[in-house]
């Protein structure tokens, strides 16, 4: 082979090996061994003092163009590897979204969602289901069908924000009980989780935006026993075997009767400590006896079936559990919070 073709051959050896380089260190190498001081390029130069006079200036020219079609090879090859780097570094860095309990770092739960995919785990292991409704409901849903007084102080601008005079943002999920009664026949068996809206001043333990977890069962002959042997069970699930529970009566509009619940303090065990205000007891949610006014009125025979409903505050169990002294930082979004769970 002469010199012209040795060339033309280095030339077809770079057009075909410039296909595998994958990296920027590989693209290094292949420069090395073609264009570099030691390079074939440059060995085979060194014959030129062999060549005869009238030779060289074509022969020079020549490894030239080679040099040229071997550098603009280098060029757009590097190009290539930079977009696709770039390519692979946004798609290992974008946010997962169908992922929305992981925040960034593999591992750390916001920890709502800890206790809640706890409290999910302990119903959906009763036969439970998951409903959802929106957080922009009617405020038929939100009050009148739930059996709310027309004038109830709940009701009132000062406490609710309303959207317009028929819409609001829920101030409970209580709401999703009217939704799903009117959409399902019994035998029901949800809980329904979901953010919730009051006029509150912001503090350590108000946020105008919090979190509730609403239950409801609907079939024949469900009695008070079922309500406070549901709820016992519950509480010994999430608070520990050792948790006793209190059912004291209170009012609820759509819940006859109601009570509210008190569980046995898990830190003290009942004795009296900080959390409990020395009381040895916590409160964690308000339930009752579904009204028959409110299963009327979602289309359910009053006389055939009855219901029992809770309702209990997410923030509120989520700071107890995990010693949270400030609600302000569920929201907070500082991510050396969330790292600690
Ligand atoms: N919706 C009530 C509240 O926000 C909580 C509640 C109480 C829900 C009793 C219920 C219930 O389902 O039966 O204060």
């Amino acid at each position: 082979m002469d010199m012209e073709d040795k060339l033309k051959a280095i030339v077809t050896e770079a057009e075909t090996a410039i296909e595998s380089v994958e990296s920027s260190r590989e693209l290094d190498d292949f420069r090395v061994h073609f264009l570099g001081k030691k390079g074939i390029l440059k060995e085979l130069m060194k014959g030129m003092g062999r060549l005869s006079v009238e030779e060289r200036p074509l022969i020079g020219k020549l490894g030239n163009e080679a040099t040229q079609r071997i550098e603009s090879l280098i060029s757009q090859r590097r190009d290539w590897i930079r977009g696709r780097e770039l390519e692979d570094r946004l798609s290992s860095e974008a946010l997962d979204i169908t992922m929305p309990g992981e925040i960034f770092e593999k591992g750390h739960l916001h920890p709502l969602n800890l206790v809640l995919d706890e409290i999910k785990g302990i119903f959906i292991g009763m036969g439970y289901k998951i409903a959802e409704g929106p957080e922009v409901d009617t405020v038929y849903n939100n009050f009148d069908a739930l059996n709310s007084p027309k004038d109830h102080p709940s009701r009132s601008l000062s406490d609710t924000f309303y959207i317009t005079e028929d819409l609001l943002l829920r101030t409970q999920t209580s709401p999703v009980q009217v939704r799903t009664m009117m959409a399902n026949d019994p035998p029901i068996k949800v809980i329904s989780p979901g953010r919730c809206f009051r006029y509150d001043e912001l503090d350590a333990t108000h946020s105008p935006m919090f979190h509730q977890i609403e239950g409801l069962v609907v079939d024949e002959h469900i009695t008070m026993a079922d309500l406070k042997g549901t709820l016992d069970l519950f509480a010994k699930r999430l608070f520990g075997e050792a948790t006793q529970t209190k059912f004291r009566p209170h009012y609820f509009p759509f819940t006859e009767p109601s009570a509210e619940v008190d569980v046995s303090c898990f830190k003290c065990g009942g004795e009296g400590c900080r959390f409990c205000s020395y009381s040895g007891w916590i409160e964690i949610l308000g339930c009752g006896m579904v009204h028959p006014h409110v299963l009327e009125e979602c289309g359910i025979d009053s006389e055939k079936y009855s219901g029992f409903a809770f309702g209990m505050g997410l923030d509120r169990i989520t700071m107890l559990k995990h010693e949270i002294d400030d609600i302000r930082l569920f929201f907070e979004n500082d991510i050396r919070f969330i790292k600690q769970f």
